[in-house]
C-alpha cells in the first residue's frame, strides 16, 4: 500500500492543508497527517484538539489517518515503515525553507524522499496564524476553513478572551 506522512503543527488545519490532503490521495492509498508541537510557535489549540479536529475533518475519508509524533519526523516515519513526506508548497518563498528541510531530512535517513504538492492558487497565502489573527480580529474566515474548524476557531478566541479580561 502506498502512504505517506503530511506533518505539521496544523494550528488550526485549514482550506490550504485540506487542498494537499485530497491531492495528495490521488497518489497515495493512506495519507498519515502527523501533529506535532512546533516549539517555536505558541499554540492556540492543545494538541489533542488539533488532532480530533482534523479527524472530523477527513471522517468521510478512510484513507486518512491523524496521529502525533515527537521528536525527529524522519524517525516517526521511519518507525511507521512510511517512507515518503508529504509538503505543500504554497509560493516560491516556501522553496529555501522546504529544500532546507528536504535535504535535512535526507540527510538524517537517505531513503525517506519528500515530495511536493503545489497549492490551489486561491490558498497560497494562506496560514494557520493569518486566520487565528482574522478570528480575534473578527474577520470573515469562511472560505479559509470548514465550517467545524471556524466554530471551534471561535469557541476557542472567544474561552480566551473570557480568561484575558
Ligand atoms: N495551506 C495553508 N497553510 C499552509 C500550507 C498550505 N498548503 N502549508 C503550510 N501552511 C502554513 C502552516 O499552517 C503554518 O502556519 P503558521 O506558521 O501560521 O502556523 C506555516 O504555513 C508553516 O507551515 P509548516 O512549514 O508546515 O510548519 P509547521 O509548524 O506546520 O510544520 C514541521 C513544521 C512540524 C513539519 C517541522 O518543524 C518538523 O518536521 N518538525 C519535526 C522535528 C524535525 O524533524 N526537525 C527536523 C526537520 S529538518
Amino acid at each position: 500500500m502506498k502512504r505517506a506522512i503530511y506533518p505539521g503543527s496544523f494550528d488550526p488545519i485549514t482550506n490550504g492543508h485540506i487542498d494537499i490532503v485530497n491531492r495528495a490521495r490521488h497518489l497515495f492509498e493512506e495519507v498519515c497527517i502527523a501533529v506535532t508541537h512546533n516549539p517555536a510557535k505558541n499554540a492556540l489549540f492543545h494538541l489533542e484538539e488539533r488532532i480530533n479536529l482534523i479527524r472530523e475533518v477527513f471522517a468521510h475519508d478512510k484513507g486518512v489517518t491523524v496521529t502525533s509524533f515527537t521528536g525527529l519526523l524522519v524517525d516517526f516515519a521511519t518507525t511507521s515503515n512510511i517512507r515518503t513526506i508529504i509538503r505543500g508548497l504554497r509560493a516560491v518563498s516556501d522553496f529555501d525553507y522546504e529544500f532546507q528541510m528536504a535535504l535535512t531530512n535526507r540527510h538524517l535517513a537517505s531513503e525517506i524522499d519528500t515530495v511536493f504538492f503545489m497549492t490551489d492558487a486561491k490558498y497560497s497565502y494562506l496560514s494557520s496564524s493569518l486566520v487565528r489573527q482574522l478570528t480575534r480580529l473578527k474577520g470573515d474566515i469562511s472560505e479559509f476553513v470548514p465550517k467545524t474548524i471556524e466554530k471551534a476557531l471561535k469557541e476557542k478566541v472567544n474561552e480566551r478572551n473570557i480568561r484575558t479580561y
